[in-house]
């Protein structure tokens, strides 16, 4: 099988890699024909070009693989090669969630495979999991740590008593934060990965904008100290839930109770539980992020195409409800007063702790609060 890259950068040169160096029979069926860089500085061997035509008009390219990152041109890029009866794998889950209903419909009508393991949970097979669980049973619920920068940045506040902005810059520094950092920080990235998740788990697409979304980005010390004497860790968690007509999907920092499993996931690593109803609670683990744990995930989805067993996803328009699930809230805020009628216990001169009230109602308070510097976290202790 012949493959197209689209970008050399931290996950297309672990692709390369794994693919040059024909480890396994499998991967001895596949061969990178074509490479596209950017910048003719970057071009370091013959298959690399500047011209995505080169790719687009190589009828021997069966699979495109797009590991650019953005927006445009990869949406392009990709449509004009389904269109063309090539194959897609992409680790773009920005892109994917943004034209996620164009690109199945386009899948569908040139019958091609669109692949995406890479876009959650880096090399943990979290997309392959929920395909196998579907289809069997009902998926319920998913939850879990799926953002590695972030859950880095919470590690080290709960080991020191370091700033939020320190740990952001040493994050930057190894690596793990891009230089600008909000999609991470504000959630953005969990949300596209609940997304992804929940297109996939229940066979439904909403807008991304639905999905209520709270980051890290006010996180203080004060905040840790709570949750610490809580005996509890905070971590961000995306949450998605099938309920009978409808579904809640959330970004939300947690307190959660340090014996449950998902504080003991510490620095850059995901884990993300799947419940179903014959399987239960499952958990899966692992690097969900880095070079080659990615491209793993990459090369999985092309050994897929190559064995002729990819999945097809359906979807109609779900409804989000966020009304439903009801949860005691953390909130540290300027403008406390905006929370008067749901305050439960206060905390300090800006922090309380809310009574049991709906997500859907404490959201609408912190949009009324209008607090840039607000931060909030679900207690579940
Ligand atoms: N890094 C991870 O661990 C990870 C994990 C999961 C998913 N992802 C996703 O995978 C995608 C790629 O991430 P990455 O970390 O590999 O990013 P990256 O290191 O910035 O690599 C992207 C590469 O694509 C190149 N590129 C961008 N536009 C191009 C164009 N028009 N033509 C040719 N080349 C182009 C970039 O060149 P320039 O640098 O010259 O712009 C860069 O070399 C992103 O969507 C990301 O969210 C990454």
């Amino acid at each position: 099988m012949k493959i197209g890259l689209l970008g050399h950068g931290v996950v297309g040169s672990g692709v390369r890699q794994i693919i040059d160096t024909q480890l396994t029979s499998d991967i001895k069926k596949l061969e990178i024909k074509k490479i596209l860089v950017k910048d003719e500085s970057e071009i370091t061997d013959d298959r690399m070009t500047l011209q995505y035509e080169d790719i687009l008009n190589d009828d021997e390219i069966d699979v495109v693989v797009e590991c650019m990152g953005g927006l445009e041109p990869a949406h392009t890029f990709i449509t004009d090669a389904m269109k063309k009866g090539k194959h897609i794998v992409t680790s773009n889950k920005k892109m994917f969630a943004t034209y996620y209903t164009e690109i199945m419909d386009l899948a569908k009508e040139n019958n091609v495979a669109v692949m995406y393991e890479a876009t959650c949970g880096g090399g943990i097979a979290w997309i392959d999991a929920l395909n196998r669980t579907k289809k069997v049973d009902n998926i319920l619920e998913i939850s879990g740590i799926f953002n590695g920068t972030t859950n880095y940045i919470l590690t080290k506040m709960h080991e020191s008593d370091v700033a939020f902005r320190d740990v952001l810059k040493d994050a930057q520094n190894l690596g793990y934060a891009e230089a600008d950092p909000s999609d991470d920080i504000d959630g953005l990235d969990a949300r596209y990965k609940i997304a992804i998740s929940s297109y996939t788990a229940f066979n439904q697409h909403f807008p991304i904008e639905n999905v209520i979304c709270y980051g890290i980005r006010n996180l203080q010390q004060q905040d840790v100290e709570y949750a610490k004497k809580l005996n509890a860790t905070i971590k961000l968690l995306a949450t998605a839930r099938k309920n009978e007509n409808s579904l809640e999907e959330y970004v939300m920092p947690n307190m959660i109770s340090n014996n449950q499993m998902l504080a003991q996931v510490s620095n850059n690593f995901n884990a993300i539980t799947c419940e179903s109803n014959t399987l239960g609670s499952a958990l899966y683990y692992g690097q969900g992020a880095g070079s080659l744990p990615t491209a793993h995930a990459v090369v999985q989805d092309i050994l897929i195409i190559e064995n002729g067993n990819p999945s097809t996803n359906t979807y109609e328009e779900g409804i989000i409800d966020n009304q439903i699930h009801r949860g005691k809230y953390y909130v540290r805020t300027k403008r406390p007063i905006v929370f008067k009628d749901i305050i439960e216990e206060e905390i300090s001169e800006d922090a309380f702790l809310t009574k049991e009230v709906s997500l859907f109602e404490i959201h609408l308070a912190c949009v009324t609060a209008s607090d840039d510097s607000l931060f909030i976290a679900e207690v579940n202790v």
